[in-house]
């Protein structure tokens, strides 16, 4: 194999074959081709896309590039749920739960922070004592036992999305539908559940801008999906401004038990319980979607949802007892609140801008990365005349980095003379 002559043949447009793109990973993942050519085939994939056939090749070498988890003497259906990246994005918090009180089992891998949108792994590792590096066997018992856990994708699986995930987060080739759906559905893949819910983001805070890619991305992944055998639904959901009003790890986490609570945000609380319902009906539990969200409700009010969540949360090893306050994660963090220059009403705020803001504090952090965060206090439609529209967090010790956030929290907002009109957070469904 010559990766010159492959990063070359990409890089102008030509197709890889299958052989070639398996070999490629494989020699990456074991070390005999570096990151710099890696990067550069990544670059050239960004630039020039794949073709179906290409992109279905990488998906299931990823998959194949490690341990795989067979959970087919785990009884009842095995449901996952999987969101696309977003800012302020702490849904599986509160969908999965729920949808595990209601009747499915849940047994997702999730995956850490990239480029600007956080990961649910920090999220949960904000609870003291929590583990999310759960070995095969204790993953297995604990989704056949309480129907609900939450892991790191370990070293063993899916390796190669492992290292080219962190590759793509330095070299900024992120936002590529073949590369997303790759990554996405090669770690599906590798967990063995029977159907797959996902929340393919668009908009400003997406790496998917337009509504054209988000579909073909969502196709692109249900079609992958159900090629392997899985069912697969893609709710498009906006991605313009935070979803609910916290980012960041402790900040997210409060916000999601809150949530489970009865106290969440309307946005967040639409989104979960939509997201719960499909992942009901994929499961067999209802007959349609409507009344699996009704379903989802249900187990939110009737505090079902929490009770699952306090049950995963104890069970890798954390101190669930936080969840009578949540607001305690946060105790330790310095708070700095922002106001915006003008008055009017909130126009935009850009979800990308406040989640680069977090990001960039919690590199400047040396301790305490999980309490940098934003609260959102002013989202788009809210009137702006006094008060903060935002209160930034950070560590004892954060002051300067935490000014710098808040600068750049403050340009991320737009303000009119009126309120604007927002578009629906649901967009549409995409299935096979
Ligand atoms: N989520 C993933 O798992 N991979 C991506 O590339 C983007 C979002």
């Amino acid at each position: 194999m010559d990766i010159t002559e492959i990063i070359a043949r990409k890089r102008d447009g030509g197709e890889l074959s299958e052989r070639e793109i398996r070999q490629t990973v494989e020699a990456f993942v074991c070390g005999e081709v570096g990151e710099g050519p890696m990067a550069a085939l990544l670059m050239a994939v960004v630039l020039r896309g794949m073709t179906p056939a290409e992109t279905t090749a990488l998906t299931l070498t990823m998959a194949h590039s490690g341990d795989r988890l067979d959970l087919s003497e785990v009884p009842g259906v095995k449901v996952d749920k999987h969101s696309t990246g977003g800012v302020g994005d702490k849904t599986t918090l509160v969908a999965a739960p729920l949808a595990a009180a209601a009747g499915v089992r849940v047994p997702k891998m999730s995956g850490r922070a990239l480029g600007h949108t956080g990961g649910t792994i920090e999220k949960l590792e904000a609870v003291p004592g929590l583990t999310t590096a759960l070995d095969p066997d204790r993953f297995r018992s604990q989704v056949a036992e309480i129907g609900l856990a939450i892991a790191a994708q370990t070293e063993a699986m899916v390796p190669a999305d492992k290292k080219i995930y962190a590759l793509r987060d330095a070299t900024a080739t992120v936002e590529s539908i073949p590369l997303i759906a790759s990554s996405v559905m090669s770690k599906k893949l590798a967990v063995g559940a029977d159907a797959l819910v996902l929340d393919v983001k668009v908009g400003e805070g997406a790496f998917m801008r337009d509504l054209a890619a988000a579909r073909d991305l969502a196709g692109t992944m249900v079609e992958i999906g159900l090629r392997a055998g899985r069912k697969v639904v893609a709710v498009i959901t906006r991605m313009d401004q935070p979803l609910g009003t916290a980012v960041g790890d402790a900040a997210e986490l409060a916000e999601a038990a809150k949530t489970l609570a009865g106290e969440g945000p309307p946005d967040l609380v639409e989104l979960a319980e939509t997201l719960a319902g499909h992942m009901l009906l994929l499961g067999g539990v209802v007959e349609d979607a409507e009344a699996g969200r009704a379903r989802a409700h249900e187990a939110l009010v009737s505090g079902k949802g929490t009770e699952k969540f306090v049950e995963m949360i104890s069970a890798q090893g954390g101190d669930a007892a936080l969840l009578d306050a949540p607001d305690s994660l946060l105790a330790a963090a310095l708070r700095m609140p922002v106001e915006v220059a003008r008055d009017g009403f909130v126009t935009g705020l850009d979800a990308r801008e406040v989640g680069l803001a977090v990001r960039h504090l919690k590199e400047a952090s040396r301790n305490g990365k999980h309490l940098c965060g934003v609260l959102v206090h002013k989202k788009v439609g809210d009137s702006v005349k006094g008060g903060p529209a935002v209160t930034v967090l950070g560590p004892p010790g954060a002051e300067q980095a935490m000014e710098e956030a808040a600068e750049r929290v403050k340009r991320a907002y737009s303000v009119g003379e009126e309120p604007p009109a927002s578009p629906p957070l649901i967009v549409e469904t995409v299935s096979g």
